[in-house]
This record gives C-alpha cells, sequence and structure tokens, in this order.
C-alpha cells in the first residue's frame, strides 16, 4: 500500500484566491480569468475529453513521442529518480514513464483539483505496487514542499508534460522554470512537454472544435463561478472564442459577452459592453531555439529533444547545473 495524501491547500484558503481573482481579473480594462480555474472535476472531466479530439493535437502528439521514445527518456533520467508530477490531472502519461524507470525513489503528483488527484494516485498506487504515491494538493505555481520519501533519490526530476508551460506568459514561465530549477537542485533535471509553432488553420481548430467541448469547457469557469463564488452569469450569453495571435506567438481562448449586461460575483457588480471579451486562456507555441533561451534564462540546459515526424510537439530534457 503505497499512497499517502499531503494536502497544502485547505477549501477555504482556496476559495478565497479563487473570488479576490477573479474579481481584479474582471475588473481590469482588459479583463481575464486565471486558466488554473478551469479545473474543478468537471473542467478536468472536460479537459479529458478535449485530450481525445480528432483537432486537439497535443495530446495525441506527446503520447505517441512518449510511447516511441520512452525507454530513451528513462535512460536520460537514471535510476533512484524522484518524480515530481506538475498538473499530474489523471497521470496518462506518466504511467509510460513509470512502466520503463529504473527503480523510482517515489512519485509525488501536484495538481490543485484534489478530487481528481487523490482518485489518480489511488489508482496508481493500486497499479504499481511498492511504489512510494505522495500526493500533494498545490498550486504549483507557488512554493510547496516535497515530501519526505521512505528512499533517499538520487535525484529529482521534474515531470511537467502537456504543454502546460504554454499557458503562462513568457515572463511567468521563465519564473515557474526557476522554481524547477531551485525543486530540483543542482544535479536535477526537467522533462518537460512543448508544444511548437505551427500554422494558423491547425492551431485554431485545435482550440475551437467542432464538437464543442472547448467551448463548454471555457463557459465552465462561469458555472463554477457561479456555484462556488456566488455569481450570476447566463452562460448562454458569453461565446466561445479561440485566435491565434500571430505576434505575440500564443492562441488566446476568449468568452465574449453577447450583450450589454452586469453580473454580481459575490456581491460585486461587474459590467459587460455588448462584445466585450474576456480572456479566459493563453496557449504558448515556441520554436525549439526559443524555449532553449528561456530555459538557459532559468539555469536549465537543453539536453535532448525528442519529436515527431511533423515537428507538431516536442518533449525535452532539461538539465540543472551540477
Ligand atoms: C492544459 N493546457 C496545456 C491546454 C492547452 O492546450 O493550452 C488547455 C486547453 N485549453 C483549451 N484546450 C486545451
Amino acid at each position: 500500500m503505497a499512497s499517502t495524501a499531503t494536502l497544502e491547500l485547505n477549501d477555504e484558503e482556496h476559495d478565497e484566491a479563487f473570488l479576490s481573482e477573479a474579481i481584479s481579473g474582471l475588473q481590469n480594462e482588459r479583463k481575464e480569468l486565471p486558466c488554473k480555474y478551469f479545473y474543478d472535476e468537471r473542467g478536468s472531466q472536460l479537459f479529458d475529453r478535449i485530450c481525445e479530439l480528432p483537432e486537439y493535437y497535443p495530446t495525441r502528439t506527446e503520447r505517441s513521442i512518449m510511447q516511441e521514445r520512452v525507454d530513451e527518456m528513462a535512460i536520460a533520467i537514471g535510476p533512484d529518480a524522484l518524480l515530481i508530477e506538475y498538473g499530474s490531472g489523471s497521470s496518462l502519461k506518466t504511467r509510460l514513464l513509470l512502466d520503463v524507470l529504473d527503480s523510482p525513489a517515489a512519485y509525488v503528483p501536484v495538481d490543485i483539483s484534489r478530487d481528481h488527484l487523490l482518485k489518480s494516485s489511488e489508482a496508481l498506487a493500486q497499479d504499481y505496487l511498492g511504489l512510494e504515491v505522495l500526493p500533494v494538493c498545490a498550486d504549483f505555481t507557488q512554493p510547496f514542499g516535497i515530501p519526505a520519501t521512505r528512499v533517499e533519490p538520487r535525484r529529482r526530476v521534474v515531470y511537467f508534460p502537456g504543454s502546460t508551460i504554454g499557458n503562462f506568459t513568457r515572463d511567468r514561465a521563465t519564473a515557474l522554470l526557476e522554481g524547477v530549477a531551485e525543486t530540483c537542485g543542482p544535479g536535477g533535471a526537467l522533462l518537460i512537454g512543448v508544444d511548437l509553432k505551427k500554422d494558423r488553420q491547425t492551431l485554431e481548430r485545435a482550440y475551437d472544435d467542432s464538437q464543442g467541448v472547448t467551448a463548454a469547457f471555457n463557459r465552465n469557469v462561469l458555472v463554477r463561478m457561479n456555484r462556488e463564488l456566488d455569481a450570476d452569469f447566463e452562460i448562454d450569453r458569453f461565446q466561445h472564442r479561440a485566435v491565434w495571435i500571430e505576434d505575440a506567438g500564443r492562441v488566446e481562448m476568449h468568452l465574449v459577452s453577447e450583450v450589454e449586461q452586469t453580473v454580481e460575483i459575490d456581491g460585486e457588480a461587474i459590467h459587460f459592453a455588448e462584445g466585450e471579451h474576456i480572456c479566459t486562456e493563453h496557449s504558448h507555441k515556441y520554436t525549439l531555439d526559443a524555449f532553449a533561451e528561456m530555459g538557459e534564462n532559468a539555469g536549465l540546459r537543453v539536453s535532448q529533444v525528442w519529436s515527431d515526424a511533423r515537428r507538431r510537439f516536442s518533449v525535452q530534457l532539461l538539465e540543472v547545473a551540477p
């Protein structure tokens, strides 16, 4: 039996952060909401469905890179590593790694969505008997503690798949990578999924699928605010929009107010003009050179890159200087 729950955030702290970040984001001249709040239980389920959509190439492509090259990744990581996963969700790709890693010291999944985290950690602990699984419910953009392990690890390796790094502005992504370098310490490493730049049509379709799953995922943040923050959004009055912004090198998701309206959140009135946007997510895409430069700035050097034949996506190993 291998699962020990280490929970850092309590529900009240979580709610307060959500309320204050939602209100301040919607009071900005350019309205925005942090995309980390997409992932309540329904949001996490919708995201799992997005990952299986024909238009959403990142998950499929990353999975196939992992399937084909995971042995090389395991050799590069080496034996007795403590594997720390940022934003672990269902830990699906992690299983590919855990299947081949040489006696990992322990696995620490870190996720903000508590129920999802605990369910998938239990399932994992059952399937990998003998592996110490130490879930941490935390926002990985903030400092958090790494639990003590039974076995002393040879090195710490952060696994950050899914190109979630793309959801951070370049400054915040650099700061996050600096945090990874600090968490891993000298001799540590980062194995990360990074989505690459490509044509507009592929990108916009990936974020506006024909079945409307991404639209439901986007609008779900409003459903969540109604339920958790005593808000009164009329969900159907907000349209989903996804657009590739070439200059910024990112896809942006928006919710567009179809009418002029006022919404209350915990008694605070927020006015929307007709056609006004809430920016709900940035999804940056990189060239290999641009990502390597960002890693260098954060104290991480790219040592290996695995990609698909069409150069759509990359999985990269970055090393912290020993
Ligand atoms: C989690 N993250 C990397 C996804 C992305 O592609 O930016 C979230 C997502 N948003 C819409 N579809 C998927």
